[in-house]
């Protein structure tokens, strides 16, 4: 049986939690395979309404395994506190299944990100202070303390130690900040292997059997394709492969088992932190957009920038991630207005660019060309059929979907679980 992968096309925050959610149904196991508790995934069911940071979006679905993959880079207290909060709302997180693999955020990791942050000052990044550019920059440098080492207390102090040698340095030498103590986060770290103990598994191995006795496998990104380490608007990007090219290295599952690619799309673009993003609104458009879409950070709380949808950043997204469908979400957020604008192509330096500029520089300049569309008035939050959205609705999902170069197989007209146009199925 089939695994399919749901991968952010912009900045992030396209509405991944929701979009997972409503496959939960269909899915046996759900498998975040990157990033950490940077990601904030929204998901209301009725009246109540969850953010998740760490845990997959599975584990509101009962009959679904949540698996946090290898790729996943962990703050094993935020884990923790997370489960709690769940467990007080009556959902419980018995069968999470986490990676022997995945990585560990430890408190040298928050304390660099944030220092790092504030000595980069202008250039800073932006990011979201959780510690994940450290943590996955040791895993690369091969010092990263890994979930399984919680199983082996030797093996966990000498690996805290040996790591702490050299980071008390920089913080204290290069940053002029306090060392972190030894025996602290060994003490720290053991109370939590004892309860994350039960959960720590072979994933790898268990999602192979899975697959082979026909279960179905969602892989669920972080962040989105504009974030990506190696396919974003690097260096303002994160530090993993929220790609579709990153989900097997993320969970363990070889790419001839992926039969469907599914990108989440906004009918809009939004980012948090620094970088380029040519469409953005600096005007008061800009604040209606944030405001209607409630565009605020669900991890740090920060506004979102806004700006009108860009078709080359989505026809990127879908040659860099092989998108088979798009799930465009948040139409309903546009209502209202007379007339839609999209970017189409850059100018940079009096030049047409029909795909993102090659350097970092060129994408810098960037300035959109738009072309206008006509708006709708009408309120759009109960429609149930392709045929129920305004004509207007109806051509400008049309237009993305010929401009994206995916076709757009659902359609999110407000943030209930419910609350979606299916035209064809995802699953
Ligand atoms: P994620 O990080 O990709 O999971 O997205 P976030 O949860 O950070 O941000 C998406 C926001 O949009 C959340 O508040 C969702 O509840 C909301 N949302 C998702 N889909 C829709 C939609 O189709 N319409 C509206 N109005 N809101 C949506
Ligand atoms: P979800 O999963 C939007 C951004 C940060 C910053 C950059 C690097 O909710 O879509 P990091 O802390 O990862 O080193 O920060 O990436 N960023 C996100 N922006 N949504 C996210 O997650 C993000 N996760 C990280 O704002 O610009
Ligand atoms: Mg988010």
């Amino acid at each position: 049986m089939p695994a399919a992968v749901l991968v952010g096309a912009q900045w992030g925050d396209e509405g991944k939690g929701k979009a997972t959610d409503l496959l939960g149904g269909d899915v046996d196991y759900v498998v975040r395979y990157q990033g950490g508790n940077n990601a904030g995934h929204t998901v209301v069911i009725g009246d109540q309404k969850y953010a998740l940071h760490l845990l997959p979006t599975g584990i509101l679905s009962p009959e679904v395994v949540p698996v946090i993959g290898n790729g996943v880079v962990i703050d094993p207290g935020v884990l923790l506190s997370e489960i709690d909060g769940l467990a007080a709302r009556g959902i419980s997180a018995e069968r999470l299944l986490i990676s022997s693999n995945a990585h560990l955020i430890m408190p040298h990791h928050k304390a660099l990100d944030k220092v790092t942050e504030r000595y980069l000052g202008k250039a800073k990044i932006g990011t979201t202070g959780r510690g994940i550019g450290p943590a996955y920059g040791d895993k690369i440098a091969r010092m990263g303390v890994r979930v399984q080492d919680l199983l082996d207390p030797g093996i966990l102090a000498k690996k805290i130690e040996v790591a702490l040698t050299e980071k008390n340095q920089v913080l204290t030498k290069v940053y002029n900040r306090r060392g972190i103590d030894l025996e602290a986060v060994l003490e720290e770290y053991l109370a939590y292997a004892e309860r994350l103990k039960p959960h720590i598994a072979d994933t790898s191995l268990v999602l192979s059997k899975a697959l082979d006795e026909g279960k179905f496998v969602l892989l669920e990104g972080g962040q989105g394709t504009l974030l990506d380490i190696d396919h974003g608007t690097y260096p303002f990007v994160t530090s993993s492969s929220p790609t579709s090219g990153g989900a097997c290295a993320g969970a363990g599952i070889p790419p001839n088992r992926l039969t469907k690619i599914i990108g989440i799309l906004k009918a809009y673009t939004t980012r948090v932190g620094s970088g380029p993003f040519p469409t953005e609104l600096t005007d008061e458009m800009g604040d209606w957009l944030r405001q209607t879409g409630g565009e605020y950070g669900v991890t740090t709380g920060r506004n979102r920038r806004c700006g009108w949808f860009d078709a080359v950043i989505a026809r990127y997204a879908t040659r860099i991630n092989g998108i088979t469908d798009y799930f465009l979400t948040k139409l309903d957020v546009l209502s209202g207005l007379e007339r839609i604008p999209v970017c189409v192509a850059y100018e940079v330096d009096g030049v047409r660019h029909d795909e993102i500029p090659m350097t970092q520089t060129d994408f810098h300049h960037a300035t959109p060309i738009y072309e206008e569309f006509p708006g709708w008035q009408e309120d759009i939050t109960s429609a149930k059929s392709f045929d129920d959205l305004p004509p207007n609705a109806q051509a400008y999902v049309r237009t993305l979907e010929e401009m994206s170069g995916a076709p757009i197989s659902a359609i999110g007209v407000g943030p209930g679980r419910d609350q979606t146009v299916v035209v064809r199925s995802l699953v």
